[in-house]
């Protein structure tokens, strides 16, 4: 992977310290929910290799779902909503409802999420994020299954993307400064513009 790899200054977490972190959380999760079937709901893109190893680790029956939204990446300023790119398949009214993501940044996405599906009338609603940033939370949020907090940094890799890139790398890393400043430096050579106003939610 070394037209990746180059890219990273720092490797946070290997694959197998995210691997036995995740059978850590798996265990969690039979726990809490041992006398219930709950929905998994995964926020993409980001959490399709967390969610894929999360789930083999966790023992008892469970159902999975997936939705996307327009992400607040690369957004300076927000007024705490955003869109819905895809909804869930299924009805959640009733159910014990764990929602699943990669990382929590400043929270409002997940936040805003949360706000939508509680309307829906689920029996519960959790939160699990494999990252947790806690230096730029804007909006609170209880954190009920947590993988590893991580400085105020730009990690890419495990589903992690910048720019869409990067996500098939095995390990957690930061990104040099260097590459992101990519597009600022593209721009001043008056290179066409990046769209990076709005992206699917990773
Ligand atoms: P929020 O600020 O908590 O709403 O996070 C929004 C989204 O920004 C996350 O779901 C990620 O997709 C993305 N994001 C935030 N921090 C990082 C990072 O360090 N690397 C890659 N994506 C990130
Ligand atoms: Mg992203």
């Amino acid at each position: 992977m070394d037209r990746l790899d180059r890219d990273i200054v720092k490797v946070l977490f290997t694959q197998e310290v995210i691997k036995d972190r995740i059978a850590e959380m798996g265990k969690e999760i039979s726990d809490a929910y041992a006398d219930s079937v709950p929905l998994l709901v995964g926020v993409l893109k980001g959490c399709a290799l967390f969610m894929s190893d999360l789930i083999q680790q966790i023992s008892i029956p469970l159902e999975i779902d997936f939705m996307a939204v327009l992400s607040y990446e690369g957004r300076k300023q927000s007024n705490g909503t955003t869109r819905f790119l895809k909804d869930l398949d299924f009805v959640i009214e009733g159910r014990d409802v764990l929602l699943v993501e990669a990382i929590v940044d400043t929270g409002m996405t997940v936040g805003y999420i949360i706000r939508n599906l509680q309307a829906r009338q689920p029996r519960s609603i959790r939160l699990c994020t494999l990252l947790d940033k806690p230096a730029r939370r804007i909006i609170e949020l209880p954190i009920d299954f947590r993988g590893f907090d991580i400085p105020d940094r730009f990690v890419v890799g495990y589903g992690l993307d910048f720019n869409q890139l990067y996500r098939n790398l095995p390990y957690i890393g930061i990104l040099k400064d260097d590459v992101i400043g990519l597009n600022r430096q593209r721009k001043k050579n008056g290179e066409k513009k990046q769209k990076i106003q709005f992206y699917p939610l990773t």
